[in-house]
């Protein structure tokens, strides 16, 4: 696809993952410039834009806001704070590209939706690993069809994190992160099985904290049921030793496998056919596809807007939330499947991480379309500490 625009950007929160954006802002910098920084901490902030050639830098949004004309903000500030960062930015009509999770509640998220409703501005949300070339395939009706009806899946993030990794004073607790491995690490790969199976509409959930000194589970486990019928279950842990993200889904007529740890390209897939039975070729890389990346996502989100639609993103069904409102007020309810204290949290925490994303709700594109076109002008990262996300 041909670039339209360029648009204007700025990032909120220059911590670890901001350089992630900056790094695919200056990927794709015929489409999109990186005018303005924020971050409460001064300093963080003036080096941030010195190493990425930022040329105006804010101690918080709202100056932000007042001083620049702005398209699109990404938010990589910690996850309780996205959704009143969000508003700031819909009241001020511009497109909030929020790092997971959106939201910690589905309170918060019905705001969200509410007040992106009310603006006519898009909420894009970072999923990356549903942009990689495999899984934009597999979504695909020719592909549907030649696999068959997809019947089980397996879904595991078994990832370790030590003790130290919660000396950062946001994580770890559940009024600033909102869940542990659930919210913010299986996150990534059950939007991906989600982003192929569809809607779900039923999960049973247990969580523990079972080795990790934090207020949140360490461990969390489902079994769930899709629309279409497939049966799937899904493990996060920050436990395990030997890490991995696996993902696996047995289809009438094939099995199909994704293993990575934080990033995947085509290689990282394979494909089992039934006996005799012609497949098409999911790995074949197609140009700039192949890898799930921030790089990946902004070129999507950047192509979605060219073309004056909604960012692309997850999709919930408003009947799947509503029935997962009533399991996570009345937990026991579902013949004591919701096991000890903190498992209530975990089918909400499963609901919204995964599947209440805001963005699949936001068709209004009002605003994107009434803009003015301007003209044009690998993902595995340890971070400090030694550890993404
Ligand atoms: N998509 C991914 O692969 C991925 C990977 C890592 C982290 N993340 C997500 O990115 C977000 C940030 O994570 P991080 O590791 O970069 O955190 P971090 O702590 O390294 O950085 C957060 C920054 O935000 C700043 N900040 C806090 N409140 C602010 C506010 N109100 N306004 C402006 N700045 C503010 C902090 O001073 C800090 O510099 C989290 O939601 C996390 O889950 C996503």
């Amino acid at each position: 696809m041909v670039p339209v625009n360029t648009y204007r950007v700025a990032i909120v929160g220059t911590g670890e993952i901001a350089s992630e954006h900056a790094a695919a802002l200056r990927r794709l910098s015929d489409r999109a410039r990186l005018v303005g920084a924020v971050d409460v901490d001064e300093a963080r902030v003036a080096e941030f834009a010195r190493r990425w050639d930022v040329p105006s830098s804010f101690e918080a949004l709202t100056r932000l806001l007042a001083s620049e004309t702005l398209d699109v903000v990404h938010i990589c500030t910690p996850p309780s704070t996205h959704v009143p960062l969000a508003l700031e930015c819909l009241s001020a009509g511009v497109v909030p590209l929020l790092e997971k999770p959106p939201a910690l509640s589905l309170e918060q998220l019905d705001a969200l939706l509410d007040a992106e409703r009310r603006s006519g501005v898009p909420v894009a949300v970072v999923f990356q690993h549903r942009f990689g070339g495999v899984p934009v395939r597999l979504r695909e009706a020719p592909t549907r069809a030649a696999l068959g009806r997809p019947l089980v899946a397996t879904c595991n993030t078994l990832w370790f994190r030590d003790d130290e990794y919660y000396a950062t004073p946001w994580r770890g607790s559940w009024a600033s992160e909102g869940g542990g491995p659930t919210m913010g690490h299986g996150i990534h790969q059950f939007d991906l099985l989600l982003s192929i199976l569809g809607d779900w509409q039923l999960v049973t959930a247990l969580a523990g904290r079972q080795s990790r000194p934090t207020e949140t589970e360490d461990v969390s486990a489902a079994v769930v049921r899709f629309a279409n019928g497939a049966i799937a279950t899904i493990l996060n842990s920050l436990v395990s030793i030997r890490e991995t993200s696996y993902l696996r889904i047995d289809y009438e007529n094939a099995t199909v496998e994704l293993e990575h740890l934080y990033g995947y390209t085509d290689a990282d897939w394979r494909v089992t056919g039934l006996d005799g039975r012609a497949l098409p070729a999911l790995t074949a890389s197609r140009e700039g596809a192949e890898t799930s990346s921030h790089v990946s996502q902004l070129r999507a989100v950047l192509d979605a807007l060219d073309r004056g639609d909604a960012p692309p993103s997850p999709s919930p069904t408003p009947a799947g939330r509503s029935s997962w409102r009533q399991r996570s007020t009345h937990p026991r309810s579902a013949a004591g499947r919701f096991a000890p204290a903190t498992s209530r949290r975990a089918p909400l925490l499963l609901e919204h991480a995964g599947h209440g994303c805001p963005v699949a709700r936001c068709r209004s594109t009002g605003w994107l379309r009434s803009r003015r076109a301007r003209p044009s002008g690998p993902c595995r990262r340890r971070t400090s500490n030694g550890w993404r996300s």
